[in-house]
């Protein structure tokens, strides 16, 4: 079988796990560069790896044969990094958010569309078996009319301990950063999100200052006329969180990646009803632990996507629309005004 030959880019925290999400599928891919600004980064990956090392994108382009590119460099750079990855003929897969404008987005995805290359945003968490685990139980309408849904994430993820980038103006704050993720997980589970108000304020900057936001709300309606809230925070001082609930006429569905067991469901829907509370058998480890299990299956599913000629699903539309939220809840936090998604 062809292995797919594979250019990294970016090996901080994120890349790390993608390189090493690598390792673990050679039969079907080969990480044959890396690349990072810094060269002591990119020789130290290029040693466990058995990479190429760069600190130029554009010169691993054009000396690489390679098949695809993955991108884990920050926000304000996705937007260039993969219009240059489809321009030169390559697949790509680019970390959340898949940029920090709806503009940009759709630069992308043209590019991408031109290029006829494969294009997914990587968002670990809709690769988490518990999440699946969650649509499966949706779709089956375990849980009846859904009719609300909470997130909590509450992370300790300082931006000046290490990520001075994240204090750009252009990555803006935690919405992006962080209740990304929900908007395109819910809006994967759950439907379109059609309104959004949010708040949104800084511990760690003067927000006089900046429009920086490290905590911060967002109240979505959806088309179907559920409302939900994803309440996100990266400066708290404990263990981290990540809690979905989702409530409807026939039942309920929590997600708590703090434990074991992380879903617990109850329904009362004909021919799935349940003794009270049901916690299956899901793969996990517990929050923050499964990152290695959400990038391995989440490379894997765009390899996989690249070598049987398919589009991901997790593509450049889930993408945009996590985004327009973003850019909305943005504009509702300055006007103060709940804002129509468009
Ligand atoms: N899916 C998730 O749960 C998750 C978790 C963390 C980060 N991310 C995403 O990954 C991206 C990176 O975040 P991170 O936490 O890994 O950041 P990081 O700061 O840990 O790593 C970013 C790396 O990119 C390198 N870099 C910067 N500019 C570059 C350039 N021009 N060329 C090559 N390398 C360059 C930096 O030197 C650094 O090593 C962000 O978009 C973030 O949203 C996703």
């Amino acid at each position: 079988m062809k292995k797919i030959r594979v250019g990294l880019v970016g090996l901080g925290f994120s890349g790390s796990l993608h390189a090493d999400a690598y390792a673990a599928i050679k039969d079907k891919a080969d990480l044959v560069a890396v690349c990072d600004i810094d060269k002591e980064k990119a020789k130290m990956m290029a040693g466990c790896y058995g990479a190429k090392a760069y600190t130029d994108f554009n010169k691993m382009l054009e000396k690489e044969k390679l098949d695809a590119v993955d991108l884990c460099i920050p926000h304000h750079l996705h937007s260039k990094f993969v219009i240059a990855a489809a321009k030169a003929g390559k697949h790509v897969i680019v970390e959340k958010p898949i940029a920090t404008t709806v503009e940009e987005a759709k630069k992308m995805i043209e590019a991408t569309r031109k290029a006829n290359v494969r294009f997914m945003v990587a968002e670990d968490q809709v690769h988490l078996p518990a999440h699946k685990l969650a649509k499966e139980l949706l779709d089956k309408r375990a849980i009846g009319k859904i009719f609300m849904a909470r997130v909590l994430s509450a992370v300790y993820d300082m931006p000046e301990d290490d990520k001075g980038w994240k204090l750009d103006p252009k990555n803006k704050g935690v919405l992006l950063d962080m209740a990304v993720h929900y908007f395109m997980i819910l809006q994967w589970l759950i439907g379109p999100i059609e309104k959004v108000s949010a708040m949104a304020e800084s511990v760690v900057v003067d927000k006089g200052k900046s429009d920086f936001d490290d905590n911060a709300i967002a109240i979505v309606k959806f088309k179907n006329g559920a409302i939900g809230d994803v309440s996100v925070t990266t400066v708290v001082a404990r263990e981290p969180c990540n809690r979905l609930e989702f409530y409807g006429t026939e039942g309920t569905i929590i997600v708590d990646h703090s434990c074991e067991k992380p879903l617990m469901y109850h329904s009362v829907h004909r021919g799935m009803e349940t003794d009270g509370w049901v916690r299956p058998e899901v793969e996990h480890e517990t929050y923050p632990g499964y990152f290695p299990l959400a990038f391995r299956n989440e490379v894997k599913y765009f390899i996989d996507c690249i070598l049987e000629n398919r589009e991901p699903e997790f593509g450049g539309k889930m993408g945009i629309e996590s985004v327009k939220v973003v850019e909305a809840a943005y504009k509702a936090v300055k006007t103060g005004k709940t804002q129509n998604v468009k």
